[in-house]
């Protein structure tokens, strides 16, 4: 691949997404090269992983800038400039963006969020699934636009929900799943195969055959009083 698309990974936190998709990126093929890991936070946990792998990191720390979002962004930006990026990742980037930041990097910028939107915006997703007895729960992956966990959707995983989950239980399926599509669905976008169609992503990829049910609605063994069967 000739022309990879100089990708920034925004972190606040821990960074297995983040390390999800340098480990995508660690293939030349892959059309996204991830140029810079840029966190709100010093004390991110992903920072030293991107780190020992060689990858660019910035810190712009947002509590510096107290409420001026505007000011906080362009010093992000700054840093996008020195970088080359043209495309952006949020993961597990704990800001709320600008509605000027956000049109700049219109059809450039994909979030991952840990439901399947437009379920469960916001935070706190896996309990607010447990608690609405939800049987399928997921993630998704999708362009920014200025609403909070809106935005065109380029990609989504469900995962059942178990009778016996806990919030805990039910985070950790669908983390795996999260870095299962982030890395397939920015290779999308960097790769050129997604267009806007009146606000609806169309992505050039293969369709998932069949459906996935839970409970099974077919006959089997009952389950017993914990769940298994
Ligand atoms: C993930 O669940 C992601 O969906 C959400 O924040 C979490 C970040 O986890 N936006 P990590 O930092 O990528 O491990």
């Amino acid at each position: 691949m000739s022309q990879r698309r100089r990708t920034a990974v925004l972190i606040s936190g821990r960074g297995s997404n983040m390390a999800a998709l340098l480990a995508a990126a660690a293939d030349p093929a892959y059309p996204a090269e991830i140029a810079l890991v840029l966190s709100n936070r010093a004390d991110a946990a992903g920072l030293d992983h991107a780190r020992v792998r060689g990858v660019p990191i910035a810190v712009v720390e947002s509590r510096r800038f107290g409420r001026d979002r505007v000011a906080f962004e362009a010093a992000m930006e700054a840093e996008f400039a020195v970088h080359g990026i043209e495309l952006i990742a949020l993961a597990g980037f704990m800001r709320v963006l600008t509605e000027g930041f956000v049109s700049r990097w219109s059809g450039r910028m994909v979030n991952i969020h840990p439901s399947l939107l437009p379920a469960f915006p916001g935070l706190d997703t896996h309990a607010r699934a447990l608690a609405a007895g939800v049987r399928l729960h997921g993630c998704t992956v999708h362009l920014v636009s200025p609403g909070v966990d809106e935005g065109p959707i380029l990609a989504q995983a469900a995962v059942p929900v178990l009778p016996e989950d806990t919030e805990a239980s039910l985070a950790a399926r669908v983390l795996a799943e999260e870095h299962r599509i982030y890395p397939a669905a920015l290779a999308w976008l960097a790769a050129g195969r997604v267009t806007l169609e009146g606000g609806i992503a169309r992505v050039m990829a293969a369709p998932a055959a069949g459906a996935l049910c839970n409970p099974l609605p077919v006959p089997g063994p009952l389950p017993t009083s914990n769940g298994k069967s």
